[in-house]
């Protein structure tokens, strides 16, 4: 397991390139299940998430080849229809092969995933909507197993807008007889990058990038290619370290329009802010004070849960107190006590933290606990006084490719350790 030691108090200056989606590449990557022939996705994260995906697929008999950013996924000969435990407790994300493979083959037997790190993750909008499109579902041994000779088209209306949920069920219903309504879907940039993809395998989908999703069914759909979307947390993320260093950074490769939440409040800390089509500047060298700014997460294109931790971390140095709530996941704030081992002052009051900014933090040894948790301490660690090491860094690079080589190509003093006792 890796660490980093980061020494901390240099300002961050000057470009960097986002990378893709995690999030999108996770989603496209099994929609290629529904299709037979080889398919393609550029500008694919090299991330672990990614290459847990790849294996996944690879046990299903999807053939990959990933080079440069660029992944071939073959799908004319799948030969199993199982996702093992041992892939779907890695990564949540690997249910995403239900809902194409049962479309497709009739049958799917994939593993439940597990607790998270941050408390409950239920994947109950998912089953009962592939019930409503008539699958028999039954849980045995600690799997879904899942059976329809032909999924039916249905009316489907979320209580609660789920990423996953719309996308597993809008994929499984592009294969299904007849139309499925889905209200109340999500409509995140990642969900909206999987219709696009979806369209261009030949699925009839109408109300992209809205709440409302009709999806007509296709007999068969077939294999196609496209370019991920920009990662818009690695981008805010990356924006917040230029913010807490009082740094000046330029992110190329990224849609300002998917982090207008970010920005936003971004603009109400102080930070300088301006943005070209694929290109955001931010100019924190002049800020003497971080105003502190209340968030509170909600589904696209509200602020991100998955960029809580990191505007926490942002906030513990305002000059002032403020409100961070997190209204998706409500226990998701393991961070809160490491950033106080760097000095921070922060409580937790229910689903909420209180911060009371202060001056400056010191450098101390902190454990990550998740992705986004792992990132907001990196930040810590890059404004912090003296050294910091962030323990367990294989949560981070889950999600962000190689981030700290990007970090370090701006100014940060980084380095990466390798050892098992961490
Ligand atoms: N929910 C249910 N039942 C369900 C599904 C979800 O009650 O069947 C609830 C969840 O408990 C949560 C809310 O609905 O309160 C939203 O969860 P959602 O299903 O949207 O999350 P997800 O699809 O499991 C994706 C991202 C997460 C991100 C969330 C929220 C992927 C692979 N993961 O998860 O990303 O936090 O949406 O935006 O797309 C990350 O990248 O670090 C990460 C955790």
């Amino acid at each position: 397991m890796d660490k980093f030691v980061i020494t901390g108090g240099k300002a961050l200056k000057g470009k960097v390139t986002v990378s893709g989606a995690k999030n999108a590449a996770l989603a496209i990557m099994p929609a290629a299940l529904l299709n037979s022939g080889e398919n393609v996705l550029h500008n694919t994260p090299e991330v672990n998430d990614v290459y847990t995906m790849i294996k996944l697929l690879d046990n299903l008999g999807v053939k990959t080849d990933f080079k440069d950013f660029t992944l071939k996924f073959d799908t004319s000969n799948i030969t199993s229809q199982v996702a093992p435990y041992e892939h779907v407790k890695k990564m949540r994300a690997s249910v995403y092969v239900l809902g194409p493979l049962l479309s497709r083959f009739g049958y799917a037997k994939v593993s439940l995933p597990g607790g998270c790190a941050w408390g409950p993750r239920p994947i109950n909008l998912h089953l009962e909507g592939l019930k409503k499109m008539g699958a028999d579902i039954e849980l045995d041994g600690g799997y879904i197993i899942a059976k329809a000779s032909k999924l039916q088209g249905a009316r489907i209306s979320f209580d609660v807008s789920s990423v996953g949920a719309t996308g597993n069920l809008m994929m499984a219903a592009t294969l299904a007889k007849g139309t499925t309504l889905i209200t109340n879907a999500a409509i995140e940039p990642e969900i909206t990058a999987l219709a696009e993809y979806l369209v261009k395998m030949g699925a009839k989908i109408n109300g992209i990038n809205t709440s409302v999703l009709e999806i007509q069914g296709v007999d068969e759909l077939k294999a196609a290619e496209t370019t991920n979307i920009p990662d818009r947390i690695e981008a805010g993320t990356l924006l917040i370290a230029g913010a807490l260093t009082r740094g000046n950074v330029e992110l190329m490769n990224v849609s300002p329009g998917h982090l207008n939440s970010v920005l936003v409040k971004l603009e109400d800390s102080g930070v300088k802010m301006s943005v070209d089509k694929n290109c955001i500047k931010l100019d924190a060298s002049n800020l003497d004070n971080i105003r502190p700014v209340d968030v509170s997460t909600s589904i696209y294109p509200g602020f991100p849960t998955d960029m809580q931790a990191q505007w926490t971390a942002f906030m513990s140095i305002a000059s002032g107190v403020s409100t961070v709530t997190d209204s998706i996941y409500l226990d998701r704030f393991k961070h809160v006590p490491e950033l106080n081992r760097l000095g921070a002052d922060i409580e937790i009051r229910e689903n909420s933290v209180v911060i009371h900014g202060v001056p400056r933090l010191k450098g101390a040894k902190v454990m990550s606990t998740d992705l986004r948790a792992s990132a907001s301490l990196v930040l810590a660690g890059l404004a912090a006084e003296g050294e910091t090491e962030v323990l367990r860094i294989y949560h981070l690079d889950r999600g962000y490719q190689r981030i700290e080589e990007k970090l370090i190509s701006i100014g940060a003093q980084i380095e990466r350790v390798a050892g098992a006792e961490y």
